[in-house]
């Protein structure tokens, strides 16, 4: 009899905690998810990855209390990077696998597809962009609002200036600056990288507090403008930086710093909102950067070949961490294989979903493999598969086969700057007191200065080999040891005939289950002289 009370007393304990469990505060249960991802930057740009020559100690602080992800996979450029994102898929099946979005193209991410912010809307969260979309504005369907997020200021297209907000592509010109559907007049002259983060810090300061936060913050930063001016930056950012000579590389860091200042502030809005230690930060550059005057730019991704848009690791291996007080360790560096495609899976996780669920996606949970350091589930990527442009790329383990190349092999090189690799150029002392490290110091994750040193030393890709023997992948597939030889400089093709064999059929594999490209041909009926010189969604006016 006795025994049988108590044993109801627990029953009836255990439904009052599930009770309060359920009605409680759902963000306090539920983390605040802070996606941060740059716009081609280069793998080489940011200081934690071992130069010093433009010092981002925002990005470093957090990276190294984080973890790094040193073997982290995204595509050669924007707009695949972007649907990979959203949809956790491949860009071969969703149509997107072929260069970019323009303004007057009349397209968009399939609409039938589900993305990250109707997921987590889903599981209760409140979703925001800021930034850049790139993910389609024929018709207003296509748009941030339309397609899971309650808010968005922002360009809808690829590029524009930082101060007059106006993109030139194809021929055409219009102002691209939005606040929701409507046009953003009132942001003229405005930096756009200081608008994204006064943009996020209201967000944060303003939001829901019964409701978990999804913040996806898009810089435009550090993509090159229009020719008239293709790296604007605001000049007195430009002229306190006297360690770079190149005019265009020193414009290139002033864009940067304010990248990184905007994490910082970001960084301290949530600390002030007392929500950064139930947050999730993640980076990601989009692409890898564009190096030596390409796309007019001035990126690096120095030891690594390639650039953007192309399938070489400078391409495709990206800047990019994670940030969590959830993830149960923190302060590495990680050689887990991880690929853009898994954020959606793990991000969903993190949130409380089951990830499970998520059917027809080529992206994998991610969470508890970084959270406990285990190995990595991942063994292969697809790099991508372009049957326009006839090239493809895939890593299976170590090893990466390249066929074809774009630019007729004009971009197949290794591009400086080599930057500031003298240890004695890091700035320790000013990393350890930026904002975002007294927003982590006021929750007791601020890092050594030793653990510091050690992981950046860590993190730093170093090649000795030099091109051992030429490929040329436009008239033979190449085949690398990308463990071994992360700078893609010696061939193994001919050394390795059935692993180039393996890959190949695995290759085709994938190719067999692609989708066409969805690329249409510019529509002149989308010109911004037709709309009061402005990008607008013209597929609903004609
Ligand atoms: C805040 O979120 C709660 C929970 O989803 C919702 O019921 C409420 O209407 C929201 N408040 C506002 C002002 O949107
Ligand atoms: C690194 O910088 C320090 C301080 O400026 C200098 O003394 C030293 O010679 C440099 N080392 C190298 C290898 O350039
Ligand atoms: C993929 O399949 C298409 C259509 O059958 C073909 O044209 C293309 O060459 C294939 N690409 C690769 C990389 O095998």
């Amino acid at each position: 009899m006795k025994l049988e009370t108590s044993n109801k007393f627990k029953k009836l304990l255990f439904i009052l905690f599930l009770i309060s469990v359920k009605c409680s505060d759902a963000s306090a249960l539920q983390p605040n998810i802070i996606f941060i991802l740059a716009d081609d930057l280069g793998f080489n740009d940011v200081s934690f990855h071992g130069s010093s020559q433009i010092f981002t100690p925002n990005l470093d602080a957090l990276a190294f209390s984080g973890i790094i992800l040193n073997r982290y996979y995204v595509t050669p450029i924007c707009t695949p990077s972007r649907s990979a994102l959203m949809t956790g898929k491949y860009p071969i099946h969703t149509g997107m696998q072929h260069a970019v979005l323009y303004g007057a193209e009349p397209r968009g991410l399939p609409l039938h597809e589900k993305l990250l912010p109707e997921y987590l809307r889903a599981l209760g969260y409140s979703n925001h962009i800021v930034g850049k979309w790139h993910l389609g504005s024929y018709k207003r369907v296509y748009t941030p609002l339309m397609r899971g997020f309650d808010s968005h200021v922002g360009p809808w297209t690829g590029h524009h200036d930082y101060f007059d907000h106006y993109a030139m592509e194809k021929g055409m010109t219009g102002l691209d600056m939005r606040r929701g559907f409507d046009v953003a007049y009132d942001l003229h002259g405005r930096y756009t990288t200081d608008v994204i983060t006064d943009e996020a810090v209201n967000i944060i300061n303003n939001r829901n507090t019964s409701q978990p936060l999804f913040l996806y913050v898009a810089h435009t930063a550090v993509h090159s403008s229009n020719p008239y001016s293709p790296l604007p930056a605001p000049d007195a950012t430009v002229a306190g930086i006297n360690n770079i000579e190149d005019y265009n590389r020193r414009k290139f860091a002033a864009m940067l710093q304010h990248l990184d200042f905007s994490v910082g502030e970001i960084v301290e809005a949530l600390a002030q909102a007392k929500i950064l230690s139930n947050s999730i930060i993640v980076f990601s550059t989009d692409n890898g950067g564009p190096a030596a005057g390409f796309n007019l730019n001035a990126a690096s991704n120095f030891p690594l070949r390639g650039v953007k848009n192309t399938l070489w690791e400078g391409g495709l291996r990206g800047a990019g961490f994670i940030w969590s007080p959830h993830l149960n360790s923190r302060e590495i560096i990680s050689e887990q294989m991880i690929h853009i495609s898994d954020w959606l899976p793990t991000l969903y996780h993190a949130a409380g979903g089951d990830a499970s669920i998520l059917r027809d996606i080529d992206g994998i949970n991610m969470w508890d493999v970084l959270s406990e350091n285990l190995q990595s589930p991942r063994s292969e990527i697809l790099h991508n598969i372009d049957n326009i442009w006839g090239s493809s790329a895939i890593t299976i383990d170590k090893w990466k086969l390249v066929v074809g190349t774009n630019y007729n092999g004009q971009w197949d090189g290794w591009y400086g700057p080599e930057g500031d690799r003298n240890v004695s150029s890091y700035f320790i002392n000013d990393l350890l007191t930026c904002k975002t490290a007294r927003a982590l110091k006021s929750i007791q994750m601020l890092p050594t200065t030793h653990k510091v040193l050690k992981l950046r030393n860590e993190a730093t890709v170093t090649c000795s080999q030099k091109d051992v023997n030429t490929c040329n992948p436009l008239t033979k597939p190449c085949l690398f040891d990308i463990l071994n030889d992360p700078c893609e400089s010696s061939n193994l093709a001919d050394k390795f005939p059935n692993i180039v064999k393996t890959l190949t059929e695995r290759l085709l594999d994938f190719n067999a289950s692609s989708i066409a490209p969805g690329n249409l041909p510019i529509d002149e009926r989308g010109n911004p002289i037709f709309f009061d010189h402005t990008w607008t969604n013209f597929g609903d006016f004609i």
